[in-house]
């Protein structure tokens, strides 16, 4: 993984980069089930070395639709950031609600090494966490998912629990029925056992797993209390900004609650309707053995999910191999390489 390697192409003028048709072809190439229980391996990897990181919380800057940030961090060789935003209005203009993209940079040198694409791939590392997670505190037996809110991010949750947790039925609501359609369509080739549901309670109902990404500013009450039932392991990824939740705040009272990085999520996550000192763990102390996880098969699970920048630098750094290896990395003609370096004037003149 990068963490741990010399940084190649530091001193070109071209930067490689991964268009959406580079992105389209490497999955085309590789397979979707394969990248994201790849990526969810190289994020236990990097969760176990979790110090090896600077981290912080991201940037944000939100108006009354939406929010964008910045998710800056780095290891011992590379800088990484990605631009995302979130805008639910953005559906009804026909774009999607969250858009990226990122960079990689060499530390040494402090120069551009990889550009991507990333909001395909914010779905596909988001997925990949979750998978990371659930298989550190779901139920070995888990068998079935419920997943509220069938929007971007859902087949690729699903696709990963499948391929890498064994999840053979799927249990779907939307509060737009056209959603859930669109998964039903898309995933109808996977073998799994879809229902569409009239409600968020039935989607919970016999649910070993509930994921819950919807997109709504608000506090809203997408999962309460009475759908949460013993044994359950929750996957809550929509809560991801300031005033911005979905979890009836009773169910953090009766849950485990695991986090990626305490000083981001107790601002954006489920348990920023908590206390400031409610206790959570940090999911790198049980991928790393330092704490059990789940204690008990009738324990609730939470994983109060906000995606954070090491998850990203992960993916950015997968996608870099994985494109490098099979040849689908484009060039960028994005930094100047005058024949004096110190002639930039003359750049302009020839
Ligand atoms: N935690 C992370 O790492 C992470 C990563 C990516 C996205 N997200 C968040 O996940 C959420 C979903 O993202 P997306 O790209 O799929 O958005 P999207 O707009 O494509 O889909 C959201 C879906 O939720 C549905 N919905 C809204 N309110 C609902 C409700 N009360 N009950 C059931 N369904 C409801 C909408 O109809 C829509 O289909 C967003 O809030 C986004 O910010 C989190």
């Amino acid at each position: 993984m990068t963490v741990f390697q010399r940084n190649e192409g530091a001193v070109q003028s071209t930067v490689p980069y991964l268009s959406v048709a580079g992105l389209r072809d490497l999955v085309g190439t590789v397979g979707l089930p394969t990248m994201l229980c790849a990526l969810a391996d190289r994020m236990s990897t990097a969760f176990t070395h979790w110090d090896a990181y600077a981290k912080s919380p991201r940037v944000t800057h939100e108006t009354a639709s939406g929010f964008v940030e910045l998710m800056p961090v780095a290891d011992a060789q590379t800088f990484a950031f990605k631009y995302v935003n979130c805008h639910p209005g953005n559906t009804a203009l026909g774009v999607p609600t969250v858009a990226g993209f990122g960079a990689m940079m060499d530390l040494e040198t402090g120069r551009p090494i990889f550009l991507s694409e990333m909001t395909v791939l914010t779905a596909m590392r988001t997925a990949a966490t979750s998978l990371m997670a659930a298989r550190a505190l779901a139920r070995q037996d888990a068998r079935t998912l419920a997943i509220i809110g069938n929007g971007a991010q859902c087949e690729f949750q699903a696709l990963a629990f499948q391929h890498g947790l064994g999840i053979d039925a799927l249990r779907l609501y939307d509060i737009d029925p056209a959603a859930t359609a669109k998964v039903q369509r898309n995933l109808a080739w996977t073998g799994l056992d879809i229902t569409a549901c009239t409600s968020a309670a039935e989607a919970a109902e016999g649910a070993d797993i509930v994921t819950t990404c919807t997109a709504d500013l608000r506090n809203a009450r997408v999962l309460t209390d009475a759908m949460v039932v013993p044994g359950m392991h929750l996957n809550a990824l929509g809560g991801d900004c300031a005033g911005k939740t979905e979890l009836d705040p009773a169910i953090l009272h009766r849950a485990e609650i695991f986090v990626e990085f305490p000083p981001q999520t107790r601002v954006e996550g489920e348990i920023q309707q908590l206390a400031p000192d409610h206790p959570v763990t940090e999911l790198c102390d049980v991928l790393r053995g330092a704490h059990q996880g789940r204690g008990s098969a009738e324990d609730i699970t939470l994983f109060d999910s906000v995606g954070f920048a090491v998850e990203d630098l992960i993916a950015l750094s997968y996608c870099r191999d994985m494109a490098m290896e099979t040849g689908l990395c484009g060039d960028l003609d994005l930094l100047v390489s005058p024949n004096d370096c110190r002639d930039l004037f003359g750049v302009l003149a020839s």
